[in-house]
């Protein structure tokens, strides 16, 4: 029996950083964790190796259709999917095998085994009994399914299966429009799968601003993605190899079926909290079976702390981190802080789409002043060159003081480009404050400084 002075559940983004975090505040630190490999579904089944495969596929698609415009030679192209599924293991080890090493490096045990809470101050990890001062409960979400569609993670799966396909789908259907859906359909497309993506409602990407919806989706259809709009699938029925996908439009309620060779069921995720033994602890959950805590992170059990996708908010990696890292400093008796008004949220296809702060939908349903500076890639020489001329930045600021409010891109690197305006709003500034700041040519970023400027006097590539 060792004594801790935390005990963090989960080794996810949430948990690992939580873990390291308390490990420099000095205090005794272990991590649970029952997969094989340290770094939970963001660098297993999730985050890390979409990316593999969302890169491998940008390649093909460049060399496919940039590559001579720029006087580069390739007779022809082929994939080798073995080498691909490869290339992405490679990427999930050497980056589980770099969460090991900061474990090492912190001093931090990593308790192999699936963890249960038996009292505020001891876990049980396979069969033996930890005592600890403290608990973080990070242990994540699992992906959700419809009634009337069981997953096989063969023919009908998820974002875990889609990223082990014994080959490339020639027909897929993709349940779902939302961020998991559009990157792994656009990954399939790109690949030469014919993608035909099913949403329930009118919009593609829930939440997203309704100008970057509507840019965004005719840029995936150019892609080659078809969608079925406003249908709500019904049953997913497999049949031998292959599936029939029942949807209902809900425009004139009529009945639809389509076949795929892969369904890829991407309706949402949950709370993944089975098995730690929180009703017999007495932890209050919410209406959704999401873990309740207050701005500190502590649950109503004292001694137990929750964080990522086990509580509310966004389903994010940097979420969680940002709330492991606060809920560490808490226990070390310090502040710990997350500004929810600024969580970045990103989609990694080609292009990027990328977002902070309000929405333009929102501002006007709120009745807020708001102007909007708007630019767009075809402006920017450093796009065109990179064939990445589709898309644009839109600052939203208020329409009395200036302050930035939000931001929304699509275009290139728009996941790093949405960073700026993050550090911006962090500080409050004002897009005049953007707009004043000397930025470097020729690069993506000036779109960030043409769009501030648009909130003034002008943008001047437009
Ligand atoms: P989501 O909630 O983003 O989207 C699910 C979509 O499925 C919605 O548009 C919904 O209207 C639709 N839907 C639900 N039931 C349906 C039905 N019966 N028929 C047709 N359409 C239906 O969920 P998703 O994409 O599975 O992602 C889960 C979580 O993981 C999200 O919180 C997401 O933010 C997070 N995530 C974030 C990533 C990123 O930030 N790049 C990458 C992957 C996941």
């Amino acid at each position: 029996m060792s004594a801790y002075d935390v005990i963090v559940i989960g080794s996810g983004p949430g948990g690992y950083v939580a873990a390291i975090r308390c490990a420099q505040h000095g205090l005794k630190t272990a991590c649970v964790e029952g997969r094989d490999t340290l770094g939970g579904t963001c660098l297993n089944v999730g985050c890390i190796p979409s990316k593999a495969l969302l890169h491998a596929s940008h390649m093909l698609h460049e060399a496919e259709h940039n590559f001579a415009k720029m006087g580069l030679k390739c007779k022809s192209t082929s994939i080798d999917w073995e080498q691909m599924l490869a290339y992405k293991e490679e990427t999930i080890s050497s980056n589980t095998q770099g969460i090991e090493f900061l474990f090492k490096k912190n001093k931090i045990d990593w308790l192999k085994g699936w963890g249960s809470i038996l009292t505020p101050g001891q876990v049980k990890v396979a069969d033996e009994v930890h005592n600890t001062k403290n608990i973080i409960i990070a242990t994540g979400s699992v992906p959700s399914s419809l009634p009337g569609v069981e997953i096989d993670e063969k023919t009908i799966v998820t974002s875990t299966g889609a990223l082990i396909l014994p080959k490339i789908p020639k027909k897929m259907v993709v349940i779902g429009a939302g961020v998991i859906g559009i990157e792994l359909g656009s990954v399939y497309a790109r690949l030469g799968s014919d993608v035909t993506v099913i949403e329930y409602l009118d919009k593609i990407t829930p939440g997203l601003d309704s100008d970057v919806q509507k840019t965004f989706q005719r840029i995936l259809k150019k892609q080659g993605l078809s969608f079925i709009m406003g249908a709500a699938v019904s049953c997913v029925e497999k049949i031998k190899t292959k599936a029939k996908v029942s949807y209902k439009l809900r425009k004139d309620g009529s009945d639809h079926q389509i076949d795929a060779d892969t369904v890829l069921v991407a309706t949402g995720r949950k709370t993944f909290i089975d098995g730690l033994g929180l009703e017999t602890l007495g932890v209050t959950l919410s209406e959704r079976g999401q873990i309740k805590t207050d701005e500190q992170w502590r649950t109503n059990v004292a001694g137990i702390y929750a964080i990522g996708d086990a509580i509310d908010g966004p389903m994010l990696a940097h979420k969680a981190e940002d709330e492991g890292m606060a809920a560490a400093d808490v226990i070390a008796g310090k502040h710990g802080h997350v500004n929810y008004g600024v969580i970045p949220s990103v989609i990694y296809t080609h292009p990027e789409v990328a977002n902070v702060g309000v929405t333009e939908d929102l501002l006007k349903k709120e009745g807020h002043a708001y102007k909007v500076g708007k630019f767009m890639f075809m402006g920017n020489g450093r796009a065109k060159a990179n064939f990445s001329a589709d898309g644009f930045v839109k600052i939203l600021a208020d329409a009395d003081t200036d302050r930035l409010l939000g931001a929304h891109i699509i275009g290139p690197s728009a996941g790093d480009l949405i960073h700026e305006i993050c550090v911006a709003l962090e500080f409050g500034a004002s897009a005049e404050d953007l707009a004043l700041t000397c930025h470097a040519h020729p690069t993506y970023s000036e779109a960030v400084r043409e769009a501030a400027l648009a909130c003034g006097m002008g943008p001047i590539h437009s």
